[in-house]
């Protein structure tokens, strides 16, 4: 009897990683190219300082307003067409957002020569380009999600973090080389045109690549296309346990409708709190200023690139630490082990920072909050988005709570810059503020998780459903009972 097929769930996996490793690498390409882009777009226009940084801070973070939409719209098309042709528009989104921001003139002028002209084409490549991040971001770990065994799903899932984190490693290096191919005048002209095109590899070989996968067993039966779903099921399952499978998928999608709030109010009010805590602990405050954070430390340009790319290490080794005990430890055990970690470290950057005693001690800090990130919130976050919702709505649910997230990724960026830059707040703190917040926001995040976060470990997704269920039956008896 066929017994399932391991190797072709790590391939499909793979594939579906892509998507992550586009994910980190479009949200930080543009950091190499920064300079460049001032340089050609916004120093021609001889703006005041201030009018200059804002066209150019909402320049550099445009993209991020494209995932917020692309996350929204990703639950729709993930329904109509399907996880595989919602990764598929994606990837051209990718691909068109990565060379028409190369070269944003195309079509309307000379190459080289347009300069402010070229601006809002730029950015609305860069949005197009964000889009696919939002939907990305979405889709792969919900097709992972859906193809994965339970015993293993955790990890899985997991690795798509690790393709992110990878990606944004890789692009770091990528800019670093290219920069160091020509001469300052070649990078003002050329060098970062590559850059962004340089991204067009990966989202060729992950256009290519979605051609020869399936659609997921879940969206098969959504779709009453059950005869591909078995099929499916049997590859990666084995027969048997296939067929139970597939029963409960079809079970799961009968029981209730596709209303939003057919589960009741908490499964999403959950969902959307798990997310936006993964950003209001403020780890892309830390990774998008890596370098100035440590310039306020006191570091040389140099040093702080170097210690950027220890923090980008980081990142990655801890990420493992979640891989390998996702699916043993559990998914709430590692999310309160990460927030306890993170509250210490963001604690003691403050007192540091407050004290003037900004130094090892406080890369010291930093690398164990990256750390502390890396090994719960980071991965499991993309794990329980990804598993926690009922079937019948899980596209809608989990776009919204991505959504959230998106919108909180913003609000944490930009007001990291703002108290960065308060002269009252740097007066009483000396730039330490924010880390008080992220620190409280921490311990914050540890409270809801042992409160209302339920465990999914080695669950199947439509067990998982169950628990949703027993939530309402628990919430509807308390009422009566409250009632009588
Ligand atoms: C988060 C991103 C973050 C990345 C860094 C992801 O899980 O969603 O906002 O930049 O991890 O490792």
């Amino acid at each position: 009897m066929n017994k399932g097929n391991a190797g072709l769930v790590v391939v499909l996996t793979f594939v579906a990683t892509l998507g992550g490793l586009l994910f980190g690498y479009d949200t930080a390409v543009i950091s190499g190219a920064v300079g460049a882009i001032d340089h050609y777009f916004i120093d021609p226009q001889h703006l005041s300082q201030t009018l200059a940084s804002s066209l150019s801070g909402w320049t550099i973070s445009s993209a991020l307003l494209g995932c917020v939409l692309g996350s929204a719209a990703a639950g729709w098309l993930s329904i109509r067409l399907g996880r595989k042709g919602g990764l598929i528009v994606a990837a051209l989104m990718f691909l068109l957002g990565s060379i028409g921001s190369a070269v944003p003139e195309f079509g309307l002028g000379v190459i080289g020569q347009m300069g402010p002209a070229a601006l809002t084409p730029f950015i609305c490549y860069r949005i197009l380009g964000g889009m696919g991040v939002g939907i990305a971001s979405m889709i792969s770990p919900l097709y992972i999600a859906e193809i994965a065994p339970s015993e293993i799903r955790g990890r899985l899932i997991s690795f798509n973090q690790l393709a992110i984190v990878v990606g944004i490693l890789l692009v770091y290096f990528v800019n670093w080389f290219i920069q160091s191919l020509g001469t300052p005048a070649w990078y003002l002209s050329s060098a970062w045109r590559l850059m962004l095109a340089s991204e067009a590899v990966p989202a060729l070989l992950f256009l290519t690549l979605l051609m020869f996968v399936p659609d997921t067993p879940r969206w098969f039966v959504m779709r009453g296309r059950n005869e591909e779903a078995l099929k499916q099921l049997t590859r990666v399952n084995g027969e048997a346990a296939a067929r139970g499978i597939l029963a409960d998928i079809e079970r799961t999608l009968k029981v209730r409708s596709e209303h939003l709030f057919a589960f009741g109010m908490p499964v999403l009010a959950i969902g959307i709190l798990l997310s936006v805590f993964q950003q209001l602990v403020g780890i892309n405050a830390v990774l998008y200023y890596a370098p100035l954070m440590f310039q306020n430390m006191g570091a040389s340009t140099n040093s702080a690139f170097l210690q950027t790319v220890v923090v980008g290490a980081a990142n990655l080794v801890f990420t493992f630490v979640a891989i390998a005990t996702v699916d043993r430890l559990g998914r709430k055990p590692l999310l309160v082990v990460g927030s306890v970690l993170m509250a210490v470290a963001m604690f003691a950057l403050g007192v540091l920072f407050s004290a003037k005693a900004v130094g090892f001690g406080a890369l010291v800090a930093v690398v164990a909050y990256i750390a502390g990130f890396a090994l719960s919130w980071g991965p499991v976050v993309w794990v329980l988005l990804a598993e926690m919702f009922p079937n019948s709505i899980k596209g809608k649910a989990m776009a919204i709570a991505v959504a959230a997230q998106w919108v909180a990724n913003l609000f944490v960026s930009w007001s990291f810059k703002v108290m960065d830059g308060s002269p009252w707040l740097n007066m009483h703190f000396n730039h330490g503020f924010a880390y008080w917040i992220y620190g409280t926001m921490s311990v914050l995040s540890a409270i809801f998780v042992l409160r209302y976060v339920p465990e999914t470990k080695g669950r199947t997704l439509e067990s998982i459903q169950e628990l949703w269920h027993k939530h309402r039956k628990d919430a509807a008896l308390a009422s009566v009972q409250a009632a009588e």
